[in-house]
């Protein structure tokens, strides 16, 4: 999801244009100044292009270990603040014309250093050893023999435990004064270190969650690198706040909610530094679940933020009339979504300087992806910042989903806010099949209402990762007492992902699927007939529309 689709949350469609970013690809190395010469103890990541680098960054925020990912020419030449780096995998072979390279002898014996797969490999042939195409291409489980007792990288993995690998290069000779410390059937170099310095090297992925000792092993690496691992909220919360008074000053910031996570996460901290010069914006566009609107304000209030909520359905519902295509109900969704926030911001005058968002880690990483052919459209979706002249703030940037979960609870954030389902930008929108109409936005939501309300009480909530219903643009025909009706169809979803990228329908059980289809009819007038969606993505999506 785009980093100002997941701020303005629920309000800006996704299905936006990407921009393709191709970043400079091995051409010099720019050393920037050091940004993290005021952490106190952090691992650097240098990426160089693998599928595993943000699972790398994962283990060691699961390790308590403050981290960051950088692209691999992007390494501070001044290393204060850093305490290790790991060089991650690659999609290239060390000797392509075309590979990442970054001079790895100015980083050895300055600080610990552990090479995984493409950054063993750089390792060895940067100081003249061999890397060739293995014989046999080495992907999946290999369990590893002749490991050193003595190496501290390897204290607590055991001999015949299961690694992942994935390569089709192997180290086939090491150079002088590296040492092997671990091999496998296949593999005679499996991993090394290099004597006289902290530098290690493996060819297997310790990241990959198959890998069964790999966690033991990038343990041992924080500890090596002297790190007490003891990143938490609250600490992170204090240097956040800090940061942000410094970088505000006594200007303002405008910043829209949506009662999404991150966004709220997000407002919370930045009231937490700036108090009333942040001012929050609720576009409450009359898509919303049932007295979603009135709730999350509520909530927002008790939290003391400094929030107006602007009722802009009457102008969503004039502009949506007639219109069926779901692109276009997208768009004109979107388009009234910036007109009316451009508003609210100029209201309030040229004082505000700052633009927050609730953008979270995963969106920046890939924003940096280094491989070229990506990205997202992100921060400036709409040109938004840029029309606006605003300087983007995004406190979340460096934290994992279930971090920004965490960091909620510290900041004493209420358990329902932060852990709701997804929610769609143009919420029941989408969900109203074809024309929206303020009547079938309202059997929508006592549907809905209805729907959730009993996936809560039955203590099914949390163990759906996003459950929804949606109105059919048909009706058929039914019978209730002696009455002929001709009403509609609510199609009710509940799916199961990790990252909406994929995701399988949930099997709800019959009881529960028949106790919710006699409460819909019975309640919800206007509907006669309720089916359940037993779709995955792919090839469905998780929305409708
Ligand atoms: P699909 O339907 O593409 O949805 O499988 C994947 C996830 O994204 C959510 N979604 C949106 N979120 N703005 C958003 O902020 C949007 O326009 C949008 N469209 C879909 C959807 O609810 C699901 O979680």
């Amino acid at each position: 999801m785009g980093r100002l689709a997941y701020y303005l949350g629920p309000i800006y469609p996704l299905k936006i244009k990407k921009k393709i970013t191709f970043v400079p690809v091995n051409r010099g190395h720019e050393l920037p100044s050091n940004p993290f010469a005021h952490m106190q103890e952090m691992i650097l990541i240098a990426d160089f292009g693998s599928q595993t680098t943000q699972l790398i960054g994962r283990r060691l925020r699961d390790l308590n270990t403050y981290c960051e990912v950088v692209p691999y020419n992007k390494i501070p030449q001044d290393l204060t603040g850093i305490r290790g780096i790991i060089l991650s995998g690659s999609p290239f072979s060390v000797y392509d014309q075309k590979a990442f390279r970054t001079d790895l002898s100015r980083l050895r014996g300055r600080l610990p250093l552990l090479g995984i797969c493409y950054g063993a490999q750089s390792l060895v042939y940067q100081a003249g050893g061999k890397v060739e195409p293995s014989a046999a291409r080495e992907y999946g489980a290999s369990n590893l023999e002749q490991v050193s007792a003595t190496d501290p990288l390897l204290q607590g993995v055991r001999p015949g435990s299961t690694m992942w690998m994935s390569h089709g290069d192997t180290i086939t000779e090491l150079p002088q004064g590296f040492r092997v410390i671990a091999s496998t059937g296949s593999i005679a170099n499996a991993a090394f270190r290099i004597e006289g310095e902290e530098t290690w090297g493996v060819q297997f992925h310790p990241e990959a969650h198959h890998s069964q000792d790999g966690f033991q092993l990038l343990d041992n690496f924080v500890q090596l690198c002297g790190i007490k691992g003891n990143w938490a909220p609250e600490a992170f919360i204090e240097n956040t706040v800090q940061e942000l008074r410094r970088e505000i000053g006594d200007q303002e910031v405008i910043l829209a909610l949506s009662g999404g996570v991150d966004s709220s996460v997000a407002a919370v901290l930045l009231h937490r530094a700036v108090g009333k010069q942040l001012h929050c914006i609720l576009v409450d566009h009359g898509l919303m679940r049932l007295n979603e609107a009135d709730e999350v304000m509520a909530s927002y209030r008790k939290l003391g933020l400094n929030v107006r909520c602007i009722n802009a359905a009457p102008r969503y519902f004039a502009e949506l009339q007639g219109v069926t295509d779901p692109e276009t109900k997208r768009k004109i969704i979107g388009r009234l979504f910036i007109e009316i926030f451009e508003e609210a911001a100029r209201e309030l005058g040229p004082s505000v300087r700052f633009l927050g968002q609730g953008t979270i880690y995963p969106d920046v990483i890939e924003s940096v992806n280094i491989t070229g052919t990506v990205i997202k459209s992100h921060h400036n979706v709409g040109g938004l910042p840029e029309r606006m002249n605003l300087q983007l703030v995004e406190p979340l940037r460096h934290l994992f989903k279930d971090e920004v979960r965490r960091v909620g609870e510290a900041l004493g954030m209420e358990h329902k806010m932060l852990y709701r389902h997804p929610f769609p930008g143009p919420g029941l929108g989408i969900r109203v099949l074809g024309e929206v109409t303020p009547q079938k936005v309202a059997i929508l939501q006592q549907a809905d209402a209805l729907y959730i309300d009993l996936l809560r009480r039955e203590n099914l909530y949390e163990k759906v990762w996003q459950a929804g219903a949606i109105l059919l643009p048909i009706r058929s025909v039914g019978v209730m007492g002696d009455e002929r009706t001709y009403d509609y169809t609510v199609a009710l979803r509940a799916v199961s992902s990790v990252d909406a990228m994929s995701a399988d329908w949930v099997p709800l059980p019959y009881e529960f699927l028949a106790k919710i289809s006699n409460e819909i009819i019975n309640k919800v007038k206007g509907v006669n007939r309720v089916c359940y969606d037993i779709s995955s993505k792919p090839p469905a999506t998780i929305e409708w529309e």
